[in-house]
């Protein structure tokens, strides 16, 4: 496990920052400020794409009666886990939780716990190693039975489109038919074009790198399996509550055939 670095802004921290929440230090503070000062959406983005994971894992755990979960890039605790909406429908869920973070594994193996009929794990893993996440996975999830993969702000770190695809072919071919891949991903479309700007600032500053990929390049992502409606969208505006505004994030939840 690598150190943690409070010398350089991480992106889990800043993103914790974003939430409102305090497992942040000061050089992430400043970065979130920088960034909020020249894309001054991005707490919103943040926000609805916690918003987005509670009403996914709802419809999983829920309509589509999945009981195991792989939440990869799964950040710092804060409200709705996935392993506590799921389990708030079906206790004896499985959730493994995914992260090469240092502090997101401190904390982690502290907050992130489980209902006693359920299981929740922590994998130290780094997503550009399948392998790796899925050997570790599988020593809580039955990889014969459905397993629901989320990927909520996590392919916008693998930079190269080609390894991108890779890594979510590979995911996908793991897990059985009847399983679910979940992703949100930045994006310069639906008014995000002031990310470009943004983005640049933060990789010159902050690690991982992060970029943003526009609506062709997520639906090359799900190619081959059936959207659950309504389909790719603005992270806000997938099985919304009543109307909802757009935020440069991608959403999509699609099942395995
Ligand atoms: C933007 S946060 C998203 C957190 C959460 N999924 C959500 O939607 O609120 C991205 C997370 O991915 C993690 N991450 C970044 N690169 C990673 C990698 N190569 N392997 C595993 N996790 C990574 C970060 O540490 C961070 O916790």
């Amino acid at each position: 496990m690598t150190s943690i670095d409070k010398s350089v802004p991480h992106n889990a921290r800043v993103w914790d920052y974003w939430l409102g929440g305090k497992d942040n230090f000061d050089v992430d503070r400043r970065m979130g400020d920088s960034i909020r000062e020249m894309f001054p959406v991005i707490s919103d983005v943040a926000g609805h794409s916690r918003r987005f994971l509670r009403r996914a894992v709802t419809y999983l755990a829920g309509e589509a009666g999945v009981r195991q979960f792989l939440d990869i890039g799964t950040g710092l605790p804060t409200a709705n886990n996935t392993h506590e909406v799921a389990q708030k429908i079906e206790p004896s869920s499985r959730i493994v939780y995914v992260d090469n973070d240092p502090l997101v594994l401190v904390h982690a193996r502290a907050l992130l716990t489980s209902s006693p009929e359920g299981v929740t794990d922590y994998v130290d893993a780094d997503v550009h190693h399948v392998d790796e996440v899925l050997s570790g996975a599988g020593r809580t999830l039955d990889f014969d039975q459905p397993v629901a993969v989320m990927m909520l702000g996590i392919l916008n770190f693998v930079l190269d489109d080609e390894e991108a695809g890779q890594i979510v072919a590979e995911l996908v071919e793991a897990v059985p038919s009847g399983s679910y891949l979940a992703i949100t991903h930045p994006t310069v479309e639906l008014g995000g074009e002031m990310n470009v700007l943004a983005m640049e600032f933060y990789n010159k500053r902050a690690r991982p790198r992060i970029r943003t990929r526009d609506r062709a390049q997520i639906a090359a992502f799900v190619d081959g399996l059936d959207l659950v409606e309504p389909g790719l969208i603005s992270a806000p505006q997938w099985h919304a509550d009543g109307a909802a505004a757009e935020v440069p994030l991608w959403a999509v939840v699609a099942r395995k055939p």
